[in-house]
């Protein structure tokens, strides 16, 4: 039987990081994964450019049934320390915007660096390898591969989530998880579009395709961020955050002109400019097609601003600054870019990653549950979770 020191199973970003951590340390590892390609999730990330880290990330830009579970391996592996590896292999990158780094090129540079660094480091990658069954033994693991058994003293998990199946998001990682007898928490998709019942998207069909700057709130959480109509919903980063907070049933609510106080500007133009048409003063705080919806239906028989008493100025500013609306779902796993829940952080070492229970288990990245905000904060959970794993290994 072929024998590893580790075994880690998934070649995203949390598996090759720890993969290389663990070869740097001696260890002989081989990482397996059922896709064709590596990284295919760091490849599409961030529009094609791999939004790597943010500047700013701690535990506070997580959901996790434990928030303080990710404050250990945050803390030993920090975002300058994936900026020097980046730096170190000449990738350019530039922040966009509220702390994230981004590749000035493509985000296969992200790829190549892991590659690159796991050849260094003598790490065996193998693809288009599927896993059929895990044992424990004596010494560790053995795992039936489609290519044969191994056996292996540490077997990492870093099979990643369910988002976009089509990608190869698979639960083996949680099913691993329940056969040891670790707890699992509920699954759901997460930083993913949400979308409205055919009553509400007829009524915003006009909007599709706008965006505006917005806050979005969900109870106190709120995000300032750029929202998107689109033909099933509501998109864009704000939207995507909230959506990790969001339940079935719950109303969310829009502030579309953010800093704006929108009834102050109301009575403002009312006696500035009385005989502009209502759609025309709020297409001052709003884009036109969205000034000419809130005008059609929350003063749809009044023409001109000097028309509005204070009670309808008053429900128009409403509209603008505190709309609220129940969304209907969400675009599921097929279109979310991360899986909340996932392997009970109660079960393993905040510091290892290893399962407390089963010595020689560890589970790292997005199968875990840690869940980061947009903008960056997944990929340095998964660097940090790897790279913790793998000087334990
Ligand atoms: P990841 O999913 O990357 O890797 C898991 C690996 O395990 C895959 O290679 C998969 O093929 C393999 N696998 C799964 N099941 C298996 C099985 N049964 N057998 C063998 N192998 C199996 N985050 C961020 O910080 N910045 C960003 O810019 C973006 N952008 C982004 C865009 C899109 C479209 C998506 C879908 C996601 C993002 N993310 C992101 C999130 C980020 O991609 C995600 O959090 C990390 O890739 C998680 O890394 P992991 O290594 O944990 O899992």
């Amino acid at each position: 039987m072929e024998h590893h020191d580790v075994l880690v199973i998934g070649a995203g970003a949390a598996g090759m990081m720890c993969a290389i951590e663990a070869g740097k340390r001696g260890r002989s590892v081989l990482v397996v994964d059922h896709a064709k390609a590596p990284g295919e999730k760091i490849r599409i990330s961030g529009g094609g450019r791999c939004n790597f880290t943010n500047l700013g990330a701690t535990h506070l830009n997580f959901l996790s049934a434990n928030p303080k579970f990710c404050v250990s391996a945050l803390r030993r592996y920090r975002p300058r320390d994936f900026i020097a590896l980046v730096e170190r292999h000449g990738v350019a990158y530039h922040e966009k915007t509220l702390g994230q780094l981004f590749c000035d090129g493509s985000a296969r540079q992200i790829v190549d660096l892991l590659l690159a660094e796991m050849r260094a480091a003598g790490v065996q990658l193998r693809l288009e390898t599927r896993v059929e069954g895990v044992t424990k033994t004596e010494g560790g693991f053995e795992v039936a591969l489609s290519s044969g058994k191994v056996a292996c003293a540490s077997l990492v998990v870093a099979s990643g989530g369910k988002s976009i199946p089509k990608m190869g998001a698979t639960g083996l990682g949680y099913d691993i998880a329940r056969q040891f007898g670790l707890g699992v928490v509920d699954t759901r998709p997460a930083l993913v579009p949400l979308t409205f019942e055919p009553a509400t998207l007829a009524r915003l069909s006009p909007l599709s395709g706008i965006g505006l700057d917005a806050v979005v709130s969900h109870g106190k959480t709120k995000f300032r961020e750029g929202m998107l109509f689109t033909h099933r919903g509501l998109s864009g980063p704000s939207i995507l955050q909230i959506s990790s907070y969001w339940r079935e049933g719950d109303e969310i609510r829009v502030d579309m002109a953010p800093g704006v106080d929108a009834l102050a500007a109301l009575k403002a133009a009312r006696t500035a400019t009385p005989r502009q048409a209502v759609a025309t003063v709020l297409s001052t705080l709003l884009p036109r097609r969205v000034a000419q919806l809130i005008a059609d239906e929350d003063a749809p028989d009044k023409g001109n601003i000097a028309d509005c008493s204070d009670k309808v100025l008053g429900r128009l500013a409403g509209a603008v600054n505190a709309w609220t609306v129940k969304p209907a779902g969400s675009e599921g796993y097929r279109t979310a870019e991360v899986t909340l829940g996932g392997v009970d952080t109660d079960a393993l070492d905040s510091r290892t990653l290893e399962a407390k229970a089963v010595a020689g288990l560890y589970f790292i990245g997005e199968v875990v549950d840690v869940t980061g905000w947009l903008g960056g904060y997944n990929f340095q959970w998964a660097w940090a979770s790897g790279w913790s794993a793998g000087q334990s290994v």
